[in-house]
């Protein structure tokens, strides 16, 4: 009897990758996390073992062991990682931030951060988020430690050192906003399109974190996506989640709300010849990042607490196998 096709192998029969970010203590606690994880999908992206602080809470000093279980994880069960990120303004080690580091040091710490992390998994991890989230919400350079003290050319020189280490890696700049006011994709488009005279960039991270009211403008979506791939250069969607209301659970007819968003958006991504990644942030809604963020919202994933199969799951599905809903 032909067992029930996976999110990951219908999605594999369209050319098309899920993923899912992976929280390292979930994975290491709850061996049903484990199951669904790669049952259902086929790129993993480690939700925090990668980024600067978690990785160098001393300096100098690296800890890998999370990153390195969840690298494992993935090599066993056949799944690609998305290195998740290089250079960000926030979860950076308390060591860098406190030792207020002039230009040439900050240089020097950026370049050796960037060849020790993607040096360590060079062959292996083959899309890195290189940096994310440097242009802010009204469109101007984000006001981070890496703007303020080596200026704007921080980006480019994160890809060259990115390059160097592993020539193979396909380097992504990720960041959100699509679903915003477009000052602030023009922003990223234009950032992108000057960046890629200057060095190795090879796609834009989506990041699609949306409410339903976002996720309803699928016009207005698409046309961002479409104005992104215009670029060139390859389109991963990297963060998506659709927070709704909860008090208790969310209402049937949000959930069936939701689902159809998260269908539209894989219907996008179908229909984006640059697409060939669609990643949710997080497996199940029992360890998603959103209601420690926005209290009163939650179930934005395709697998509820207890790991049921959401309409989401579901309207996904429908698009990989039939093109649209059921
Ligand atoms: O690991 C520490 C733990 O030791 C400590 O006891 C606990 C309480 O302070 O904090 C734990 O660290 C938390 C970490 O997640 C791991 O759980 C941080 O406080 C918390 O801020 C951090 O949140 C992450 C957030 O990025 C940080 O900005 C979320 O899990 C993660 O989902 C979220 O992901 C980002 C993407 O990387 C970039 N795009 C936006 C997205 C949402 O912010």
């Amino acid at each position: 009897m032909k067992t029930v096709e996976s999110l990951r192998e219908v999605a594999h029969s369209r050319g098309l990758v899920v993923g899912a970010c992976v929280n390292a203590d979930a994975l290491r606690i709850d061996p049903h996390y484990a199951a669904v994880l790669s049952r259902e999908f086929s790129s993993i992206t480690p939700e925090n073992a990668l980024k600067f602080g978690p990785l160098s809470p001393q300096p100098g000093k690296y800890n890998f062991s999370d990153a390195d279980a969840l690298m494992a994880f993935a090599e066993r069960h056949n799944m690609a990682v998305r290195g998740h990120v290089l250079i960000w303004h926030r979860q950076l080690p308390d060591w860098l931030t406190r030792s207020k580091p002039d230009k040439k040091e900050l240089t020097r710490v950026l370049i050796n951060h960037v060849r020790t992390v993607v040096g360590r998994y060079a062959g292996r991890i083959a899309t890195w988020d290189v940096v994310n989230e440097a242009v802010a919400p009204n469109g101007r350079p984000r006001n981070s430690i890496w703007w303020r003290v080596i200026g704007p050319d921080y980006v480019r020189i994160a890809f060259e050192a990115a390059h160097e280490a592993d020539p193979r890696a396909l380097l992504f700049y990720n960041d959100f906003g699509i679903e915003a006011p477009p000052a602030q994709l023009d922003a990223i488009l234009a950032l992108l399109a000057q960046l890629r005279t200057q060095a190795p960039i090879h796609g834009i991270g989506m990041q699609m974190h949306l409410r339903l009211a976002d996720g309803a403008r699928v016009k207005g979506l698409t046309r961002r996506v479409t104005q992104a791939a215009s670029l060139d250069l390859k389109v991963h969607i990297t963060e998506l989640d659709v927070r709704l209301p909860i008090k208790t659970q969310p209402s049937s007819s949000d959930l069936e709300e939701q689902a159809a968003i998260f269908g539209n958006i894989v219907k996008i991504g179908l229909a984006t010849p640059q697409c060939d990644n669609v990643t949710f942030w997080g497996v199940t809604d029992r360890y998603s990042w959103i209601p420690h963020v926005f209290p009163g919202k939650g179930a934005a994933l395709l697998f509820d607490a207890e790991y049921g199969m959401k309409p989401g799951y579901h309207a996904v599905k429908d698009v990989l196998q039939l093109g649209h809903l059921r």
